[in-house]
């Protein structure tokens, strides 16, 4: 395995981290497309035994059962100190008031519960799944910092928002004194490269690590346009994030098709080591819902594009609305 730190934090991670969203109870929460445990299991160990020791989960994935699912695979599969273990707070737990956003209260509820899904005693990475609109950030950074000297986490980050949001956030927990975040959970894929404009910029400037979700786009990169999957036809997301410019991304589908094709490689491989070559990136976040798919992720850490490549994958990029949050 190949390990890099996370942006300029002393976390060593390995390359790749596993996307724990497909792993959840399917009739809990809104993701009808997930592996129930007894699919999820040999996946997630598959994953650990070819290092793939850093997996990235959220309170609100299938209403809290890929917390257990996770917790339950390292306490039977891995050494919990061999594992970096990440997870999100601030999409709805519960309706009513303070059953989401990233309130003090809210935090501090919730760290504690995803807590005891996952069976330990702290997480590596505590991550805002998005920007609360509704609660100062004052408010939110400090919460933050209090769970880490709580030592109920060792790092914190944060997920997809606007770079002004997230430079402010970096900048009230320096002003402050408090644990600033070291990494950027964030969309980013050969079919959506918005976050090119200011905030990977803006993350290698500040020495933040980037970890990519969707880097398949869901799957999309990593099959011809005309083709579908179960997960594809009932995924709401997928549906939200790229139906509308499908047409126009079919163009640069069909240019990971060539450039797989040259290679004779499977797509996921080319899409995946196109991410893995972008500076700053650490770890693309890969979905995993058949033992090849790991296969396939694992050896994109091995295959080198060169500049033309690059270039012909590049090439048929337009300009996308923002989507994702
Ligand atoms: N922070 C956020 O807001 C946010 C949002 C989304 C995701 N995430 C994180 O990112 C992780 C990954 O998200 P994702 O599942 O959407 O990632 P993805 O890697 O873009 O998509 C995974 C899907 O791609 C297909 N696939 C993967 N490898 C393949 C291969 N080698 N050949 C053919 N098809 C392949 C599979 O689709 P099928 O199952 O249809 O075959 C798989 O379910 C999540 O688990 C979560 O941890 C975070």
């Amino acid at each position: 395995m190949e390990y890099a730190r996370l942006g300029r934090s002393g976390l060593q991670l390995p390359r790749l981290c596993l996307g724990c969203m497909t792993y959840g109870i399917p009739d809990r929460g809104t993701h009808s497309w997930t592996l129930d445990e007894a699919a999820s299991r040999p996946l997630i160990r598959q994953a650990l035994e070819a290092g793939i020791t850093f997996l990235d989960t959220a309170n609100s994935y299938s209403d809290g059962t890929s917390e257990e699912i996770v917790g339950r695979a390292i306490r039977d599969f891995a050494r919990r100190d061999e594992i970096v273990l990440a997870t999100k707070v601030f999409f709805p737990m519960r309706n009513g008031p303070n059953g989401s956003g990233l309130s003090r209260r809210a935090i501090l509820g919730e760290i504690d519960n995803s807590l005891r899904r996952l069976g330990t005693d702290y997480v590596d990475l505590y991550q805002i799944h998005r920007w609360d609109p509704h609660t100062p950030i004052e408010e939110t950074m400090e919460a933050l910092h209090d769970v880490v000297k709580a030592g109920k986490a060792r790092y914190i980050g944060a997920s997809s928002m606007y770079a002004w949001q997230f430079a402010k956030a970096i900048y009230t927990a320096r002003l402050n004194g408090w644990t600033e975040f070291v990494s950027m959970q964030n969309h980013l894929n050969l079919l959506n490269r918005e976050e090119e404009r200011e905030m990977l910029p803006f993350c290698r400037d500040q020495g933040i690590g980037i970890l990519p979700w969707s880097p398949l786009a869901r799957g999309l990169l990593a099959r011809d346009w005309r083709d579908s999957t179960i997960r594809q036809e009932s995924d709401k997301v997928t549906r939200a994030l790229y139906t509308a410019t499908l047409q126009a991304d079919r163009a640069t589908i069909d240019a990971v098709g060539r450039v797989a094709q040259a290679r004779g490689v499977p797509r996921a491989q080319v899409a995946l080591a196109w991410l893995l070559q972008q500076p700053g990136v650490t770890a693309p976040i890969v979905g995993a819902s058949k033992p090849g798919h790991l296969d396939d992720a694992l050896a994109a850490l091995s295959l080198t594009l060169d500049d033309a490549e690059i270039a012909a994958l590049e090439a048929p990029y337009i300009p996308h609305p923002v989507v994702g949050f």
